[in-house]
């Protein structure tokens, strides 16, 4: 349909085709064949028959070669005429497969994917993409009973098959580091890619209460190669206010080699079948891409922290009329931060952080309710995989009623009154001369009741510098616009899509979401 509209509207075929049409009639073109490809055959044996009658004309008499002037410059027309049409038809045919491929391909836009059949998607519990929907929060499917679950794993492709995975065996988890440090998400021209480090995989993927059934490989039967791999983690999220257990699903790569043969599809089933034998039957997950249905659409925003760096890998470009001098100015910071009683969070502060956030967090409509033991895990620093500080100020009763909401700790006390935390991953820069590494912290979850904003992530901004990250990354989500512009965040180029697996509710916008994944 989509290169039959192009065709159409391509202005290069109009004339030729029309005037075809009235010479050779239309019993020349049948079904698909009637755009371009009509056009250059039925012009094709035009230019041969021609040619014939101009070879038999060459051996008569001068008194014709008037003529068989006339005829060679119309062949040379003609052939002129025919190359121009060839290379018409070539471009016609790139523009309509690019057409189909997009119409086929990942949609990266809600208007790409309203053109888009979903195979797989739309065999599943989520909301059609053309859904509207704008009351309800609830279950797709009821959940099942264990004893009309599948139990046997679904069957793959000859040559592969399942083994799930032990993170814990260094070597396991070094395979599943190279699968994805060579196979895993890149930007749209294909110039960085994530480097998601073994240890931060551990820390993913074995939070409190992971399963290692919920750890999905695929290998090649004969070389037994890691081509494939599926996560989820058990998680507790309240959407719009409703506690669910779910997972969160996380990691999915299909080694390069073996794209667009629909592996991604038996990965997500074989997950989703795992899971539900668990008695979970929803999830939560993040994607470029646009699936059936997002619940939400959120925007990564980068800070630079190493600007030369960032221009030189061409993450970042100079804007008109900007010079380096001035560009590197721009995006200087002071050498030390300037929140009073900022400091590394502790173990001691665990009880007291975490309920600081989970009270935070109940203004948005997405978020994780996390327990000290998933607190502990996700926050209590570790090198080169998550920074978390507190602001730690002396109580007072306006300092207790802006935490706690009321005047009751005691005024001698210490009280923590912010949050600030980010993730450390790497991208490869792929195919650059001196650099290879684009170190980047992305912000996690952030806390401000007393120090402002823009103060508190301008001394995340200082602490990242101070570590050595290149840039500082951060979603349009939760508070996160008081600060992003005010501290010289750039709009990035995509969208990162929030899912959520056999559950319907209205859309929420980005700033109600509060829910971060890796
Ligand atoms: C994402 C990836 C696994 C898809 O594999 P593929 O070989 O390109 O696609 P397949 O032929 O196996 O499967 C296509 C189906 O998967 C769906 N799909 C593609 N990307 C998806 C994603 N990120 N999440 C869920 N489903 C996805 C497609 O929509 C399609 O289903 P449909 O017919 O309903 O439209 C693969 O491209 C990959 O490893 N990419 C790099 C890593 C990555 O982007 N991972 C996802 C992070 S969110």
């Amino acid at each position: 349909m989509a290169d039959k509209d192009i065709t159409n509207n391509e202005n290069g075929f109009g004339s030729p085709e029309k005037g075809e049409k009235s010479k050779g009639g239309k019993g020349k073109r049948k079904g698909k064949s009637r755009g371009p490809n009509a056009g250059a055959d039925s012009n094709s044996s035009f230019v041969s028959d021609s040619t014939a009658a101009i070879a038999v004309s060459e051996s008569q008499s001068s008194a014709v070669n008037s003529v068989n002037d006339a005829t060679q410059l119309e062949r040379d027309q003609l052939v002129k005429l025919k190359k121009a049409m060839e290379m018409l038809q070539m471009r016609d045919e790139a523009v309509a497969a690019a057409a189909t491929a997009a119409a086929n391909g990942p949609a990266k836009t809600t208007d790409d994917a309203a053109k888009k059949s979903y195979e797989f998607w739309s065999t599943q519990p989520v909301p059609k993409i053309d859904e509207h929907i704008v009351s309800g929060n609830e279950c797709i499917e009821a959940n099942k009973p264990q004893d009309i679950l599948r139990h046997d794993p679904y069957t793959l492709p000859e040559g592969f098959h399942w083994d799930t995975l032990n993170l814990n065996d260094p070597l396991v988890l070094k395979e599943l580091y190279m699968l994805l440090n060579e196979n895993y998400v890149e930007d749209d021209d294909n110039m960085f890619r994530f480097d998601y480090s073994p240890e931060f995989l551990r820390w993913a993927l074995l939070p409190p209460g992971f399963l290692q059934e919920w750890h999905v490989g695929v290998r090649a039967k004969k070389s037994k190669k890691m081509v494939g791999f599926i996560s989820a983690v058990p998680a507790t999220i309240s959407i719009y206010k409703k506690v669910v257990k779910l997972v969160e699903i996380n990691f999915l790569c299909v080694h390069k080699k073996l794209r667009s043969k629909r592996l991604a599809p038996v990965l997500i089933r074989e997950i989703t079948r795992r899971v539900n034998c668990q008695g979970i039957f929803q999830a939560v997950y993040t994607a470029g891409v646009v699936l059936p249905k997002p619940v939400a659409t959120c925007r990564y925003w980068h800070r630079s922290l190493n600007p030369k760096k960032l221009i030189e890998v061409k993450f970042s470009h100079l804007s008109r009329n900007m010079t380096m001098q001035r560009h590197l100015k721009l995006y200087r910071l002071p050498e030390t931060t300037k929140t009073e009683g900022l400091r590394k969070l502790k173990i001691t502060d665990i009880p007291e952080a975490c309920k600081l956030l989970n009270k935070h967090l109940e203004k948005y409509d997405l978020i994780p309710v996390f327990t000290e033991e998933d607190f502990l895990h996700w926050f209590l620093p570790r090198e080169d995989i998550i920074d978390t500080y507190v602001v730690q100020k002396p109580a007072n009763q306006d300092i207790n009623s802006a935490v706690v909401g009321s005047p009751s700790k005691k005024d001698n006390s210490m009280v923590i009154t912010d949050l600030v935390s980010f993730y450390t991953l790497p991208s490869t820069v792929m195919s650059h001369a001196t650099h290879n590494k684009l170190k980047a912290a992305y912000s996690f979850y952030n806390v401000s009741t007393v120090t402002p904003w823009v103060d508190l992530m301008g001394d995340a901004l200082v602490l990242a510098k101070k570590s050595d990250f290149d840039v500082f990354n951060a979603l349009d989500l939760m508070d996160n616009e008081e600060f992003l512009e005010k501290l010289k965040f750039g709009i990035g180029d995509g969208n990162l899509q929030y899912y959520l697996y056999n559950w319907r509710c209205p859309p929420m916008k980005n700033e109600n979401v509060g829910l971060v994944l890796q």
